[in-house]
């Protein structure tokens, strides 16, 4: 396999890519980040060059484009919140769908055709069944999941019509920290299940919401697929080796392939925290599946990919360093 030399990471300061920015410095990858930090930390690049802009921007992408002589890039900037999409669809469509049409656009006219594009389990909507592989049928929920299927069929025309080579990775629930704690997740507002146990652990809220316990599965809390930060990373990694190495466009399905229900979760993070963990129950929420888990056979068959963190109980003792780390209650009681 071929490795890149330059790679422009946009997005590079967000939690998946963070920790993106760091493989890639390990892997001797001289990296430009591109972020304008709407939801990103400029402290969580560690490696590279960091530049300050909007893919919205065209006149920085030309910039950056003329500047560096990059061999790919990965494409981690979006807007991300299910909810809020439904809320305010425009949002959504400008800065996932129109914004990175911006990107694709500078890339073709500077000569860059290798993209790794972050794209969702939401492209998929309601599961027809379970695990989910890449030719289940796509039909998203929610102008989130739409934005992202939207740039996915982009993308199949800019290879046939201009030669752009990308690879869509469709991640289920990113989760966990860097194993050293240098990076971890910082969303604000934060959605996702893992670091809200977390802070409710923490004291940071004062509990956890489970909405719903009447779902089809075994203890009938839903049940999601979580995949370790630093695997995602990694697969991404494999992902650039393959374009670079002259591979057709293609997508995956990434996920651990194990389901854990939003209780066995709650239950992982009291043992790892030793904490008690305050519990609300609530109601279903709409368009909440019961199960959504990943099939990755063909990652793992084309790409040779495996997950090195696959136990849930790793995933939350690397995230609860990472909340550990920076919650005010546990700094000054040490
Ligand atoms: N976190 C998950 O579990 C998950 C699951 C599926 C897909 N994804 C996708 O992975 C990607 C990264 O997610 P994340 O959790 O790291 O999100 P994040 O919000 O932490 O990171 C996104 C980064 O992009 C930047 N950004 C947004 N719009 C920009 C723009 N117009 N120009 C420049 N920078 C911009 C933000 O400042 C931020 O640093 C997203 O595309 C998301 O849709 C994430």
């Amino acid at each position: 396999m071929t490795s890149p030399k330059t790679v422009l990471v946009v997005g590079g300061a967000g939690y998946i890519g963070s920790h993106m920015v760091w493989l890639l410095g390990r892997k001797g990858v001289d990296v430009v980040t591109l972020d304008n930090l709407s939801s990103g930390h400029r402290d969580a690049v560690l490696h590279g060059e960091f530049v300050h802009g909007d893919i919205a921007d065209r006149q920085i992408l030309d910039k950056v484009f003329r500047k560096y002589k990059f061999d790919a890039v990965m494409h981690f900037a979006s807007f991300i919140q299910v909810g809020e999409s439904m809320q305010d669809p425009a949002k959504y469509y400008q800065n996932n769908v129109v914004n990175t049409l911006n990107l694709l656009n500078a890339m073709c006219a500077h000569g860059v055709d290798k993209f790794i594009f972050s794209s969702t389990a939401a492209i998929f909507g309601e599961p027809e069944y379970s695990p989910i592989d890449e030719s289940h049928p796509k039909r998203p929920i929610n102008p989130y999941g739409w934005s992202k299927l939207m740039v996915e069929q982009a993308l199949a025309d800019y290879d046939r019509a201009y030669g752009l080579k990308s690879v869509c990775l469709r991640y289920f629930n990113a989760a966990g920290a860097h194993p050293d704690g240098l990076l971890g997740e910082r969303h604000e507002p934060e959605t996702h299940l893992i670091p809200l146990v977390l802070q409710a652990a923490s004291g940071r809220r004062p509990h956890i919401s489970v909405f719903g316990r009447d779902y089809d599965t075994p203890d009938g809390t839903c049940i999601r697929d979580y995949i370790h930060i630093l695997d995602l990373a990694e697969a991404h990694w494999l992902a650039l080796q393959y374009l670079q190495s002259g591979g057709e466009s293609s997508a995956f399905n990434l996920g651990n392939g194990n389901g854990y229900s939003v209780e066995s979760v709650i239950q992982t993070a009291r043992r790892v925290t030793g904490e008690t963990i305050p519990v609300q129950e609530g109601r279903r929420r709409l368009g909440d599946p019961a199960r959504l888990v990943a099939n990755a056979s063909k990652i793992k068959q084309e790409l040779g990919w495996q997950p090195a963190y696959f136990n849930l109980d790793t995933i939350v003792e690397h995230a609860w360093q990472w909340e550990y780390s920076h919650n005010p209650r546990f700094a000054k009681a040490s």
